[in-house]
């Protein structure tokens, strides 16, 4: 027993010596992890002063380089995926049975998929839907419409209040809103935290009874996006601005498909009466962020910024690079962080997806172009309003789901299986539809099958509903040599006022 006890004093000591060497290290290394934080926050001084909605990205890049110079790169475009990337893709040449699927609406016109950030002010005035306003109050579309497209949209509203920004026409606001999408949009200038700076988000929370400003730091994330990136209509109905066109979420009963159908039903919503099956559409707009909600990413809390914006590290720097884009392009920084297999395997795992979901899109499609075509053919053959409306109720519903799925770019793989559910219901309802009018033409004689439409091209699709192209591409083009220019030079005059100026400092 004497014996064991002597051992064991003998250990204390060492582990007594041990101890303190071990304390003194760790000393050491929080003495130099304090440094180098006091280092870091040494290093960001603000050399510009950002006014609370500073819509010129210059001056934001001015303070913080690496995030400016990294969100400069979503003017590139010469990255391609199966499917997407950065490149503007003209979806209706690549299918141009949206066109028939849009006949009536400026879609057929003109729909390319979107780019990066850094072209959303050109896109805009580029494509045939925004038309060719002369006049403040000519049309066709509202001042609403750029509420996704520029920090100059927070900097109005700042002193218009959403009300005065959503009234008047699209062309009105030209001068006002230059700028492209950019950092104001999502941060704070003193904090440099997230924020929310579009109203109808937090407005879209609190008709579900939510407060967005309980948001994580994670959902911020993506709650960032969501901003514009979402289902939305204009609302021409509320009492406090008679015909406003008034920016609206349908998540009153939550953000499903199903939930916005639900909604758009309870406030006889329509975006569009169908040129040819006279059914009333609606247009889903881009609901990236509803549909990601149901995937198993958000289950497990990664967030849009997760995957689009990864931490990069230039210098021995580390920080979150903005150049928003596929992230089949870098997948090492976006899926790597996560996930163990190979960049082979992973890009395989996004395109299994996405082409399965394409066959029963490519079913949806089809089978929605031959319902609109019957219904004309029924018309044609003498139908009543009574006898098409539970056949034209069913287009509406299908032609919901499928552009739900088809409007979301990434939905693919954001949600494999919520968006073959959907996809699912389109091509039910649509098949339902057909079933209906057979029975409407077979009252009217017609017992032949109606052939399905010669639309192998966009051109030829275009001139199946009558478009005339070259004379929209002709005006469009004109325009945007007057027009835009003149727009650009009234913003030049009118920044050349702001604080600080551009033109006093040349450096920047
Ligand atoms: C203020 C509105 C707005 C916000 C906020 C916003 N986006 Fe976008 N985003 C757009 C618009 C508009 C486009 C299309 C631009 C174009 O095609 O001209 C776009 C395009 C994209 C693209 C396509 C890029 C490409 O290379 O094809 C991706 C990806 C994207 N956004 C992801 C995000 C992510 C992720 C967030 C949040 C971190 C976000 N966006 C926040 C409006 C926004
Ligand atoms: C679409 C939204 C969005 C836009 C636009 C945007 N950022 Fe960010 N930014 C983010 C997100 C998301 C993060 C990560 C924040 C976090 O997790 O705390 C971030 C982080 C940052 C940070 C913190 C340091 C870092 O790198 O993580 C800085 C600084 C920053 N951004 C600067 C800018 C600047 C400058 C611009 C404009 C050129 C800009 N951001 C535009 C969303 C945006
Ligand atoms: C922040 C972590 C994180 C990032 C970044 C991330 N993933 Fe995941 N991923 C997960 C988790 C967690 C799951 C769920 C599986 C699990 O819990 O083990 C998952 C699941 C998946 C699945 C199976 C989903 C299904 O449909 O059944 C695929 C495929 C996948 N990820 C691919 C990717 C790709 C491609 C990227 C990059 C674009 C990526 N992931 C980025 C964490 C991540
Ligand atoms: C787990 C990783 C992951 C998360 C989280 C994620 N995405 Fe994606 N996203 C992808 C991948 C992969 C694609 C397909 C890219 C391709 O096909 O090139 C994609 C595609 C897109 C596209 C179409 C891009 C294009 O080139 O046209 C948009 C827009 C988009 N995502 C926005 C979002 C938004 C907004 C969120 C959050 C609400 C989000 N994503 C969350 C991985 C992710």
């Amino acid at each position: 027993m004497a014996h064991y006890k002597k051992r064991a004093s003998w250990i204390n000591w060492v582990l007594f010596l041990v101890t303190m060497v071990v304390v003194f290290f760790l000393g050491l290394l929080a003495s130099s992890i304090t440094e180098r934080r006091a280092e870091s926050e040494y290093v960001y001084q603000p050399r510009v002063d950002l006014s609370e909605y500073e819509p010129r990205n210059v001056l934001w890049g001015w303070n913080f380089p690496r995030e400016y110079q990294s969100y400069l790169k979503t003017a590139d475009t010469t990255f391609r995926s199966k499917y997407n990337g950065s490149a503007m893709i003209d979806e209706l040449a690549e299918d141009p049975r949206l066109v028939v699927l849009w006949a009536g609406y400026s879609f057929s016109k003109d729909y390319s998929s979107s780019r990066g950030h850094y072209y959303a002010i050109t896109d805009i005035r580029n494509t045939l839907r925004t038309g060719t306003p002369r006049e403040p109050d000519d049309g066709p579309q509202p001042a609403t419409c750029w509420s996704c497209k520029s920090p100059d949209v927070p900097r109005l509203m700042e002193t218009m209040g959403p009300m005065g920004f959503y009234t008047g026409k699209w062309g009105a606001k030209g001068p006002d809103v230059v700028n492209f999408i950019g950092c104001a949009d999502c941060h704070d200038p003193k904090t440099m935290d997230l924020r929310i700076t579009r109203p109808a988000l937090k407005e879209a929370f609190k008709s579900m009874g939510k407060d967005i400003s309980q948001a994580t730091h994670q959902e911020m994330r993506s709650l960032v996006c969501a901003q514009c990136h979402v289902e939305y209509y204009f609302d021409k109905t509320r009492p406090d601005g008679a015909g406003v066109e008034y920016l609206t979420f349908p998540w009153k009963y939550g953000t499903s498909a199903d939930s916005a159908l639900k909604y758009y039903e309870a406030v006889k919503h329509t975006d569009f009466t169908h040129q040819m099956s006279k059914a009333p559409i609606l247009k889903a707009q881009h609901p990236d962020y509803e549909i990601y909600l149901t995937g198993i990413h958000a289950e497990r809390g990664v967030a849009c910024a997760d995957c689009h914006m990864p931490y990069v590290k230039e210098g021995g720097q580390k920080f979150t690079s903005h150049h928003i884009t596929s992230p089949l392009s870098n997948i090492s920084g976006s899926c790597q962080v996560c996930h163990r297999e190979s960049e082979e395997t992973l890009r395989a795992n996004v395109y299994t997806r996405q082409d399965k979901v394409k066959q029963i899109r490519d079913l949806a499609e089809m089978e929605i172009v031959r319902a609109h075509v019957e219904a004309k053919a029924a018309w044609n053959a003498g139908a009543t309003d009574y006898e098409m409306a539970p056949a034209l109720k069913q287009i509406r519903y299908a032609q919901w789901f499928w552009d739900y799925i088809s409007a979301s770019h990434g939905a693919a793989f954001h949600s494999p299986v919520e968006v073959s559910r959907i996809l699912g219901n389109a091509v039910n309802a649509a098949g339902e539809a057909r079933v209906l009018i057979a029975r409407v033409l077979a009252a009217h004689g017609k017992n032949q099958p109606v052939p399905y439409p010669e639309i192998t091209t966009k051109m030829l699709a275009q001139k199946y509903i009558g478009l005339d192209m070259a004379r929209l591409n002709a005006e469009k083009a004109g325009w945007i040599k007057t027009v835009v220019p003149v727009w650009d030079q009234m913003a030049k005059e009118r920044e050349a006022k702001m604080v600080p100026s551009l033109t006093e400092n040349p450096d920047i």
